[in-house]
């Protein structure tokens, strides 16, 4: 579904309901749906039991029975997301069933409305309050990233759960990609699933004003186009609103100087925090991986060993990321 889309050089102020987006929520659909309609039936039985399958082996067997369905019933951005996820997961799971061998792929958007309105009004107080608490929103990403060390076990995730989230794009498992019939003629390559193509940290980007090199830039450039239409339009039209650095740099107001840097920081620090949560989920437990896998699972993926499921070079992409954002620290001017 087309998102409304409104000039930010024009309509004043910006709204987040025009974009699906949701001031508690931000970019996730509050009381998302759990049922599609009736004649998506064969499409939820299957994804309800989608990790029995994949144990049994017979995830691909019930999806080749599977009929073809048309996605024109469907009504809304709301039932189109659930339908997306839905069929990313059974697809995902179709290819990597049998492991590689045999592949068949918040409120800190508040603050971000809040303070471009309050550069288009202008108002300087209400954009420092933003930035406050835009920051905070940012610290608040990185303390919930801890929780992953309480949910996730770092084997478990590297030797069963990875493959799932791997795709047919820059993977050397599936140079070619995967044939869709009845939808191309070439096999398509997609990438696998990644937190890259969450709007979240690309919004924060954009408004913050962070140019990445241009290898991680195109990069995450590309993530774009796996996000919901509305979601990338909002990080375009961000993008397209006047810059935050350069109000800050002609206000000459140290005090919003501080608070953007702050922002800065506290990215730059979820970022690194990030990095140690993958040297331990992939580097060190691949480490652990050569020893052995749980059994029944369909193994850790080689082709993708010093790659994110994303198909990134990691370590060399994470830390250009970072360091990139650490370079926008803004110094006074004169
Ligand atoms: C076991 C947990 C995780 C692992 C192993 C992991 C791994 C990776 C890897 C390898 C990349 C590089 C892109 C790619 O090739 O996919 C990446 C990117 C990224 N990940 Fe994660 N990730 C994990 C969890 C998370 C979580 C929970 C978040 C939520 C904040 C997150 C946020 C990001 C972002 C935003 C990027 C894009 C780079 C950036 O903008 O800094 N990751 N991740």
């Amino acid at each position: 579904m087309e998102p409304h889309r409104p000039n930010v050089k024009t309509a004043v102020p910006l709204s987040l309901e025009s974009y699906h987006i949701s001031e508690e929520y931000g970019f996730l659909l509050p009381d998302s749906l759990k049922e599609l309609p009736d004649h998506y039936r064969p499409w939820m039985e299957i994804a309800n039991k989608l990790p029995q399958l994949i144990d049994a082996h017979q995830l691909q067997a019930h999806v080749d029975k599977m009929p073809l369905l048309s996605c024109q019933f469907l009504k809304g951005h709301r039932e189109q997301r659930l339908a997306h996820l839905v069929l990313s997961f059974l697809t995902m799971g179709y290819v990597w069933q049998e492991g590689e061998a045999q592949p068949a792929e918040i409120p800190g958007n508040w603050a971000l409305v809040q303070a471009t309105n309050a550069i288009l009004q202008p108002n300087q107080e209400a954009l420092l309050q933003a930035l406050q608490r835009l920051r905070l929103s940012i610290q608040d990403i990185t303390k919930t990233l801890g929780q992953m060390h309480d949910y996730v076990d770092p084997d478990i995730f590297y030797a069963g759960i990875r493959i799932f989230l791997s795709g047919w794009k820059d993977n050397p498992a599936m140079p070619a990609g995967l044939m869709y019939e009845g939808v191309s003629q070439e096999p398509l390559k997609y990438s696998g699933g990644s937190a890259a193509q969450s709007t979240v940290l690309h919004a924060f980007d954009e408004f913050l004003g962070i140019r990445h090199s241009k290898e991680s830039g195109d990069f995450l450039y590309r993530m774009r186009d796996y996000m919901p239409p509305s979601h990338k339009a909002f990080i375009e039209d961000i993008h397209s609103a006047p810059s935050l650095r350069d109000y800050i740099l002609s206000s000459g107001q140290d005090h919003l100087l501080t608070a953007y840097n702050q922002c800065v920081q506290a990215l730059a620090e979820l970022r690194s925090y990030h990095i140690t949560m993958v040297t331990k989920y992939l580097i060190t437990a691949a480490a652990k991986a050569k020893h052995g896998k749980p059994n029944h699972l369909p193994g850790p993926p080689q082709a993708l060993k010093d790659r994110g499921t994303g198909g990134t070079a990691v370590m060399s992409f994470l830390k250009s990321v970072r360091d990139k954002t650490l370079e926008s620290i803004l110094h006074p001017r004169g």
